[in-house]
């Protein structure tokens, strides 16, 4: 494990941690700082992490309006999940994760049907309460997205559709990279990198109030079939280099060293003693 990623896993504990005050949990930080001192961080590094990943969430939270279904387009390992990460743990439904749920297997696509059902589920529970609700999952299909579409509609609620444009290169690249279970097999990569470029022009006329892209540089953009570019400038689209609107993070000082200061003081922060 590298040291970034394992300073970034002790923030995320030290934000469990803050939100279930629960001793299992304090026991995970724990291990979980110690890897991240081993590797030669600091406790200010996981400190700093923390209030990264909180002013990512805060900006991330902002992005859409209120009660908007958030529906991600992309190929398997385009950056669909990474986005997600940015939210709220609650506001997203990842297909991959209920799949998991119900058939022990992230990667089983024969457990999709009924990860559907529980999706959808999901989905119209949030949205009935008016909560913002990010669907992490591929989305290609023209088929796939009505339903995502009428579902938002249904409860009265905007949908966003967010465009992964990573190039195939780069997907396959991730793809390759991944557990056995978990890679999408060459040719259905490419398929879908295909119909996510494709949809691009169809996605207004599907009901998305909201269409935003991710994950493209200008050469993939320029590399982009003619029509696509064309029909992304008529809809007011346009390329970002990693996420969309986000502003750079001003560094936070953070109170320093124990253990305190990583996990937050007692009672502060959003989930509060016992949430
Ligand atoms: N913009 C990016 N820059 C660097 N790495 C990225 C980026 N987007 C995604 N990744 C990495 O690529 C891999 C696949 O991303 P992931 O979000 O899991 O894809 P998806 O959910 O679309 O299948 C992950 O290891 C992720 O951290
Ligand atoms: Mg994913």
């Amino acid at each position: 494990m590298s040291r970034q990623d394992a300073v970034a896993q002790a923030a995320a504990a030290a934000d469990r941690l803050q939100q279930t005050r629960s001793i299992t949990d304090l026991h995970v930080m724990q291990d979980a700082v110690q890897r991240a001192l081993n590797l030669g961080a600091s406790l200010q590094d996981i400190a700093a992490a923390r209030a990264d990943a909180d002013h990512e969430r805060r900006q991330a939270e902002a992005l859409f309006e209120p009660g908007t279904l958030v529906v991600t387009v992309g190929p398997g390992a385009s950056g669909k999940s990474r986005f997600a990460a940015t939210f709220p743990h609650s506001w997203v439904v990842c297909l991959d994760e209920l799949r998991e749920r119900v058939g022990d297997d992230a990667g089983d696509q024969s457990a999709t049907p009924q990860a559907v059902a529980l999706q959808d589920l999901l989905i119209s529970a949030r949205l009935e309460r008016g909560l913002t609700t990010v669907v992490d999952s591929t989305n290609v299909e023209a088929r796939v997205r009505r339903g995502l579409v009428s579902q938002a509609r249904q409860h009265g609620r905007p949908v966003a559709a967010v465009v992964f444009l990573a190039d195939l290169e780069t997907c396959e690249a991730r793809n390759s990279r991944r557990p056995a279970n978990r890679r999408v097999p060459a040719a259905v990569l490419r398929w879908q990198h295909e119909q996510t470029l494709a949809a691009v022009p169809l996605l207004a006329d599907e009901g998305f109030t909201d269409i935003r892209t991710v994950g493209a540089t200008s050469a993939d953009w320029a590399a982009a079939p003619r029509s696509v570019r064309a029909a992304a400038r008529s809809l007011g689209v346009s390329w970002t280099a990693a996420r969309p609107t986000w502003k750079p993070h001003p560094t936070q000082r953070v109170r320093d060293t124990d253990a305190e200061a990583v996990a937050g003081a007692p009672g502060r922060g959003r989930g509060g003693r016992g949430a």
